[in-house]
């Protein structure tokens, strides 16, 4: 039998975390499939930092990252880096994940190629083009240079069958970051575990381009009047290392006793700061998906959301960027018990944690017979 050839590519922080499950299922099955990872480091600490977390090791690193990084470059680099790796090696299918450019460049490069995609996490939807921005148009365009699409969720499924994606071609597996959060969250002795019984701690993180400049500095505003009022909280905000971010949460956020700025966090710290906080604040898409399963409230720090499911499911709540709105609804979480009881119950929209395996026997069954 021949052996077979995937090759992921991803690059980012989350990418990492949802696809470390996948890599290390397929690598099980070492006999029938050789697995490659190429990295094209679009984020190089963040993602190095859940590369070790998750014991991954690269066989390719495009090393593509530059300082506050410009959407055009990061996409001709990741082009031209992958292109000649794909000219080399004689791949049978290419992984990608999501919604960044990473995936959407790999995706295409692939494409040039004629090399089979696979999209992990597909089918997710705001319907606006600009929202959020680039992500919304990365996800189209890998649905378009995919051939086959794992989708996390029914509804994920029911976008890609309304823009005529052949049912045959779409697999719903749950979303891999709940096998990242389970293998990861039951693991002991990490550190980052903090008591909650003298004050109730919010953890917040933001990143959106969507929300550089005032946006962000309403959110700043708004978590300054909530630890005004509320003696008895503290803030934890591990700060994105995206220098739009930086600049403005350092700005605002340094020196108050209740709140506390820290690096990224790797993700069993991460997990374990989510299992231990009261409520969430973000504008993070994965923190949506992880924190409900966990029981945790999220008032999500956009204006639209393509996961829908955490917030019909109630544990997610839309609030924007909007100062009033933000505190008047962090103020009900902290004084109204019934309200945060309704937003706390642990659901789980997103999977069962075999995603993952459902993935990998995806491969086995088509890939890896001869
Ligand atoms: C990227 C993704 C976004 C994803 C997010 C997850 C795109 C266009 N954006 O956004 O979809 O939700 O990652 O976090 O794909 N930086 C560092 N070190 C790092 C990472 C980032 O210094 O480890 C700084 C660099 O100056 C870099 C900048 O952050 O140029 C922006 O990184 P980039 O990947 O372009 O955008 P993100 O906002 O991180
Ligand atoms: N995360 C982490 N450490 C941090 C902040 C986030 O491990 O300090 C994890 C988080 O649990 C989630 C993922 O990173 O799995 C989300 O990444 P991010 O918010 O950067 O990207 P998005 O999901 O919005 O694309």
């Amino acid at each position: 039998m021949h052996l077979k050839k995937i090759m992921f590519v991803f690059g980012t922080r989350p990418e990492v975390i949802k696809m470390a499950p996948v890599v290390s299922e397929l690598k099980k099955y070492s006999n029938k499939i050789r697995t490659i990872v190429t990295v094209s480091a679009q984020h190089r600490e963040m993602m190095d930092q859940m590369l070790e977390i998750f014991d991954i090791q690269a066989d390719y690193d495009l090393n593509v990252m530059t300082d506050n990084q410009k959407l055009s470059d990061v996409t001709c680099d990741i082009i031209k880096g992958l292109d000649p790796i794909l000219g080399k090696e004689k791949i049978d299918f290419i992984l990608v994940q999501g919604d960044t450019t990473t995936a959407f460049a790999a995706s295409l490069v692939g494409f040039y190629h004629k090399v089979k995609v696979g999209h992990v996490e597909a089918g997710l939807r705001t319907h606006d083009k600009f929202y959020p921005f680039p992500e919304e148009m990365n996800r189209t365009l890998v649905t378009s240079l995919s051939d086959v699409h794992f989708a996390p969720t029914s509804l994920a499924k029911d976008n890609l069958l309304r823009e005529g994606v052949p049912k045959q071609n779409i697999i719903v597996t749950g979303n891999t970051v709940i096998d990242a959060l389970l293998l990861t969250v039951n693991k002991k002795g990490f550190a980052g575990y903090i008591r909650q019984d003298t004050h109730k701690m919010i953890l917040v993180t933001t990143h959106r381009r969507e929300n550089f400049g005032e946006p962000l500095e309403e959110i700043c505003k708004a978590i300054l009047d909530i630890v005004a009022k509320h003696k008895n909280v503290k803030i934890v905000f591990p700060v994105h290392l995206n220098p739009n971010v930086r600049k403005i949460v350092h700005k605002y956020l340094s020196n108050e006793k209740q709140i506390e700025l820290t690096e990224p966090l790797d993700y069993a710290a991460f997990t374990k700061y989510i299992a231990d906080s009261y409520f969430i604040l973000t504008d993070s898409g994965g923190i949506q998906e992880e924190a409900p399963s966990l029981g945790k409230p999220v008032l999500v720090l956009r204006n639209e959301t393509e996961r829908r499911e955490g917030v019909e499911a109630g544990t997610c709540l839309l609030v924007g960027t909007n100062r009033q709105r933000i505190v008047k609804e962090a103020n009900k979480l902290l004084m109204d018990k019934n309200a945060y009881e309704k937003m706390s119950q642990a659901v789980n929209p997103y999977g069962d944690g075999k995603a993952s395996k459902r993935i990998v026997k995806f491969f086995l069954n088509g890939l890896g017979k001869d």
